[in-house]
């Protein structure tokens, strides 16, 4: 390592303390469906409404969300932590037991919208641009979906959490 560089622990463990919105990115069509958690997406801009995720190109079945050219970024509820670990594939759980686990529907791009998810953000892929170990998706929102009372799940120090109230 060169003098200056940042040890890749020590990074996660300063990234560990960005407290971060949980969501199951997914995705349907010719490559097949898929989902998985992810903490690395936020928004681009709202003309047009544009989106992006950050997935470990590692794994080789990330291609699928490329390959299929659409996916839908599902924002977790408070009630969703069985669902933010199932997606995680801490469970060990197949994807097709991972899907079951919830409902869903399709609202536009094909790929599943969680029904009760706090937010959904149905998109067509746009660009695609590799980094280091990981691929951002940038998304161009074709669907939208959210709710009005429900309550986000986060993410912060290697464990979820909930919102506390003044
Ligand atoms: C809280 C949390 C956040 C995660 N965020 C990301 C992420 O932003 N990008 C990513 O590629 N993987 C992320 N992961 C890891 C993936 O969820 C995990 O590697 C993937 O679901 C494994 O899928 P598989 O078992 O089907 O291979 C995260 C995991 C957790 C628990």
């Amino acid at each position: 390592m060169k003098k200056g560089e940042i040890e890749p622990r020590s990074y996660r463990d300063a990234m560990a303390n960005f407290a971060g919105a949980v969501h199951v990115v997914t995705t349907d069509g010719v490559a097949g469906r898929r989902g998985v958690t992810v903490i690395a997406a936020c928004s681009v801009s709202d003309t047009p409404p544009t989106v992006l995720v950050c997935l470990n190109r590692e794994n080789r079945s990330n291609d699928r969300f490329a390959e299929n050219g659409v996916f839908a970024l599902n924002t977790l509820a408070s009630e969703h932590r069985p669902l933010a670990a199932a997606f995680s594939g801490m469970t060990g759980l197949s994807q097709t037991d991972r899907f079951a686990a919830a409902e869903w529907e399709t609202i536009s791009s094909g790929a599943p919208a969680l029904a009760g998810a706090i937010a959904v953000f149905d998109c067509r892929i746009v660009a695609a641009r590799s980094v280091a170990t990981h691929r951002i998706l940038i998304g161009r929102v074709t669907g939208l979906r959210f709710g009005e009372g429900e309550e986000p799940l986060l993410y912060f120090r290697r464990d979820y959490r909930l919102l506390e109230r003044d």
